[in-house]
């Protein structure tokens, strides 16, 4: 389907489900998209750079005000994904709960009054094709699109980087994720054409066209999701943190590859090789983003390839899956049409992202889920992405 018809037809449906459930049409609808990352993978909690692009996937919005005063202080959320409805605060003290799937919504609201946003009482439909736990950032494109729903029923908007950082806060606090910044920086300050260059550290944003219509990117979800993310990934920041220490720099971006030779009897093997992906996957994330200014995308292809095998063999977030997409993909190959592909977002399951040439995408798109397949018996799914817009208003009442 038209992309640009398949994010009315989301609106439409959101609009459809408020209607249904609280009889009468919403005074807003707003949208967060999901994010890809090309590449620069656990580098953002590294002070590093990383290198995303928003998806024409993304979280949808409906709501109005709360009509009476039955809802006194609170929110009532419905999501299309869920069975059940929940109710948050949205006045008094607010606490992080146990992690809920409403947890993200209550984080960013209580975010959002600390920054002096109050949105009152309000009931909302959350409707969304942004796979869930796909690697796509289904939660920071909910993140976002609660803190665009309080801007506009607060009248108000924030800073687009205090944006970004209150709901990663939420993350952190409400859904207990440590993640870093990417994901939030994205769904917020996402432009069509253009993927971002994001300087972690100095949360400076330069947008890269990603334009050539002969290419293609191409996100392939392998459809399993190891229950491992929750637990390695504070293990490996953790893992970042200490060898950062040992090696007497504030962050890994601060170190070099010589550095880290030098220092290797200091290190465990662990350490070591959790900190050669960093440092190396920074490089060639600054690497790429020249590349993709040149339109070099053999150069582009040539370091996603490096960066999956880094992840897979030196940080050690790859699973059997996605290193069996990545390498039908390389099989593939340039005359097939394949510039380049790895895993993309935490790991452990989740997505691939390849470059593909544009004229070849839709045999690529066959041949990775028909072999895929094959192989696992786990049917794969997969689409092309253009960068797309972050987030907005549609309708404002
Ligand atoms: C998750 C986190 C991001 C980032 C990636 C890995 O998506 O939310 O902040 O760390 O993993 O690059």
């Amino acid at each position: 389907m038209n992309t640009q018809r398949a994010a009315d037809r989301l609106a439409e449906e959101a609009v459809g489900l408020f209607e249904e459930q609280m009889g009468r049409s919403p005074r807003w609808v707003v949208a967060a998209p999901g994010r890809v990352n090309l590449i620069g993978e656990h580098t953002d909690y590294n002070d590093g750079f990383v290198l995303p692009m928003a998806i024409e996937r993304r979280v949808v919005i409906a709501a109005d005000r709360a009509a009476g005063s039955a809802l006194d202080g609170r929110a009532r959320l419905i999501s299309s994904a869920e069975k059940a409805p929940a109710t948050i605060a949205v006045d008094g003290e607010i606490r992080p709960g146990e992690v809920h799937w409403s947890s993200y919504v209550q984080g960013v609201v209580a975010g959002c009054r600390e920054a002096g946003l109050k949105p009152g009482p309000f009931e909302a439909v959350i409707h969304s094709d942004v796979p869930l736990g796909g690697g796509l950032s289904s939660s920071a494109a909910l993140e976002v699109a609660v803190a665009t729903l309080v801007e506009a029923l607060a009248g108000r908007t924030l800073d687009p980087i205090a944006k970004a950082l209150l709901c990663q806060k939420a993350e952190h606090e409400y859904a207990r994720m440590p993640c870093g910044i990417m994901d939030q920086f994205i769904s917020v300050l996402g432009e069509p054409d253009r993927a971002m260059l994001l300087d972690c550290r100095a949360q400076r944003a330069e947008m890269v066209a990603l334009d050539d219509p002969s290419v293609t990117v191409l996100i392939v979800n392998s459809n399993v999701k190891h229950e491992l993310t929750g637990s390695e990934y504070p293990q490996r920041r953790a893992a970042c943190e200490e060898a950062a220490r040992i090696l007497g720099v504030a962050a890994l971006r601060d170190a070099t590859l010589e550095g880290l030779d030098a220092a290797r009897e200091r290190l465990s093997e662990e350490h070591y090789r959790r900190a050669r992906h960093v440092i190396s996957e920074i490089n060639r994330t600054l690497h790429a983003a020249e590349a993709l200014k040149g339109r070099d995308w053999q150069t582009v292809g040539r370091l996603m390839y490096a960066s999956h095998a880094s992840l897979r063999d030196d940080y050690e977030v790859s699973c059997e899956e996605l290193d069996l997409l990545v390498e039908i993909a390389r099989s593939i190959g340039v005359a097939g049409g394949v510039i380049g592909c790895r895993m993309t977002g935490g790991g452990f399951g989740g997505c691939t992202v390849s470059l593909v040439e544009s004229r070849k995408a839709e045999a690529v798109r066959e041949a990775l889920c028909r072999q895929y397949g094959e192989k696992t018996g786990i049917e794969a799914a997969a689409f092309a992405s253009r960068p797309a817009q972050g987030a907005c208003v549609l309708r404002r009442a």
